[in-house]
């Protein structure tokens, strides 16, 4: 079993922040305190770019793909230090980079688990970015969990 963690960032989600099976990566490596009281600790397996993965075709059974999800935060909020932000200019071409390259990592047999916030960006303008719809999931709420599979399969 391969499972790819592509945006890890502090892991919150994990409940288990060394998984054996999992490979994280994240565009950063980042240990700090914040003033808020926030901690960041961004120690990914490898710093890689969710628009350029260095992973070949078909190589993973389970991937996670939870990008930034604001466009603006403050310059020294907690918000952006921990989540980071989307360029208000290329999100659509980030994210839908992003999705595919998710795509073509992933097997033919392979479960993709996109991880959304609402807060700026409604889910359904970034699906539509995507192009393909998810097969089940979270279908309301601020906050959404969905699955998608192989696309084409
Ligand atoms: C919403 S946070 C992920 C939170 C994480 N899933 C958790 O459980 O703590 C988004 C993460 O994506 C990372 N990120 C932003 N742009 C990226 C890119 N182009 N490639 C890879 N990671 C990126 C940020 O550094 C940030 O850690």
């Amino acid at each position: 079993m391969k499972i790819l963690d592509v945006c890890c960032g502090s892991r919150m989600f994990w409940y288990d922040k060394h998984e054996p099976h999992t490979t994280y990566c994240d565009i950063r490596q980042e240990k700090k305190d914040l003033p808020s009281g926030h901690h960041i600790d961004v120690d990914p397996d490898v710093v890689a770019d969710f628009r350029s993965l260095p992973f070949a075709d078909c190589t993973f059974d389970n991937v996670i793909f939870d990008p930034p999800h604001l466009l603006h935060a403050g310059p020294k909020s907690w918000l952006r230090a921990k989540y980071g932000v989307l360029d208000p200019k290329v999100w659509k071409d980030d994210l839908k980079q992003g999705f595919d390259e998710c795509q073509r990592v992933l097997k033919s047999t392979g479960t993709l688990v996109f991880k959304w916030n609402d807060d700026q960006i409604p889910f359904s303008k970034v699906i539509k970015v995507f192009g393909q719809q998810p097969i089940y999931g979270d279908r309301r709420g601020k906050t959404r969990w969905v699955v998608f599979i192989k696309k084409g399969k």
